[in-house]
């Protein structure tokens, strides 16, 4: 039987945090033993805030580089830059015929940057959910490994194909899913206590995977946190909810149960819970950051890697292109 395909990508806007990782690239790793994968580096998405050149060229190298250093292999995937497959572009033309203005504007990621940046409210910023749509329609997904910030994205997706299938009486495209192999997606907090963390919110209040022992340290000692427990077995305030959460995915169960233990008996140091948190993600994070350091030196791989992989999504898209063509009634010369 065929392996069921996977689609997922990351925008080349800064380096990779635990968010990235933890919603999105450790799935990758998991899934490219059982799945299609197309991974990417989602590069058109990012000029909606408009990159100097040389930023975007390193910004996309260095996805690539973490992707790897993350595990993600070319050997058993399909690692390359959504730019370099013209596909992608033809395919989001045709699917911006079956996205409507009122559900662009009702976007929850659009609202936010209308927010985020009143100055730069362009059409690429409405439309990103159909590219997003076409980057995992063009490979026919059914699975997208993605963060919880990514599902009404996905919802939209759905959307998108059905109308497509329904205008021209097709059973062509699927419904792709979010997924993630937790029991729920994953949304990582930010240091600072507010909301995901995220590229776009700055230094210190992500953990990037190529961080070092002393940065880690010196940032998870500023993370937030709140009022000590006055009493035995409180909840935990949201700040302190997250080190915890961060905690469980980077400690050992005997230091996550004891200081959990030191909160519920009101004894807990906030001092020594940060130091520790800071310590396991050197611990965690270390064999990552050494193979980023290793990776980022050798560009003729790296070229080589994304070359095959370009040629081999070219390839995939260009039989879809070729049939939404067909179905649509537009000859291909
Ligand atoms: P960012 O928001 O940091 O710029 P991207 O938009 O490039 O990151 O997201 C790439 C992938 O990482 C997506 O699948 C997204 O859902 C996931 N992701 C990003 N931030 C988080 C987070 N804080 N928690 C969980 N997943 C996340
Ligand atoms: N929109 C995603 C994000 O901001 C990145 C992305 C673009 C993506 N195209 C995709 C993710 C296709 C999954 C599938 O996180």
């Amino acid at each position: 039987m065929a392996k069921e395909i996977t689609v997922s990508g990351v925008r080349p806007t800064g380096r990779q945090h635990l968010g990235n990782y933890f919603g999105a690239v450790i799935n990758f790793v998991k899934m490219q033993e059982h799945f299609n994968g197309y991974f990417f580096v989602a590069d058109y998405h990012s000029l909606t805030t408009h990159p100097k050149a040389a930023d975007l060229a390193a910004n996309v190298k260095q996805i690539v580089v973490e992707y790897l250093a993350c595990g993600v292999d070319p050997n058993k995937c399909t690692l390359y830059l959504q730019s370099a497959v013209p596909q992608i572009p033809e395919l989001y033309l045709v699917f911006n015929m079956f996205a409507y203005l009122g559900e662009l504007e009702r976007s929850a990621t659009f609202k936010e940057k209308v927010r985020d940046q009143p100055d730069n409210v362009n059409a690429g910023l409405l439309t990103y959910p159909v590219l997003m749509a076409v980057d995992i329609l063009v490979h026919k997904a059914a699975k997208v490994p993605v963060g919880k910030d990514q599902q009404q994205h996905l919802e939209m997706t759905r959307d998108f194909a059905k109308r497509f299938n329904h205008t021209y009486g097709v059973d062509y495209f699927p419904e792709p899913e979010a997924f993630s192999y937790e029991t729920s997606l994953v949304s990582i907090p930010s240091l600072d206590g507010v909301g995901k963390m995220s590229k776009s919110k700055g230094e210190n209040t992500c953990i990037y995977l190529a961080d070092d022992a002393d940065s880690l340290r010196k940032k998870m000692m500023k993370a937030k946190t709140a009022d000590s427990p006055t009493a035995p077995n409180s909840p935990k305030p949201i700040e302190i909810q997250n080190l915890f959460d961060l905690m469980q995915l980077v400690s050992s169960a005997e230091t996550n149960a004891f200081f959990h233990e030191k909160w519920n008996d009101t004894t807990i140091r906030y001092g020594d819970f940060k130091k520790q948190l800071g310590e396991d993600m050197g611990t965690y994070l270390a064999p990552i950051r050494e193979k980023i350091e290793k990776l980022s030196a050798n560009d003729k791989l790296l070229n080589e890697i994304i070359n095959d992989g370009g040629s081999k999504a070219r390839q995939n898209a260009t039989q879809t292109l070729k049939d939404v063509r067909e179905i649509i009634g537009i000859k291909s010369y």
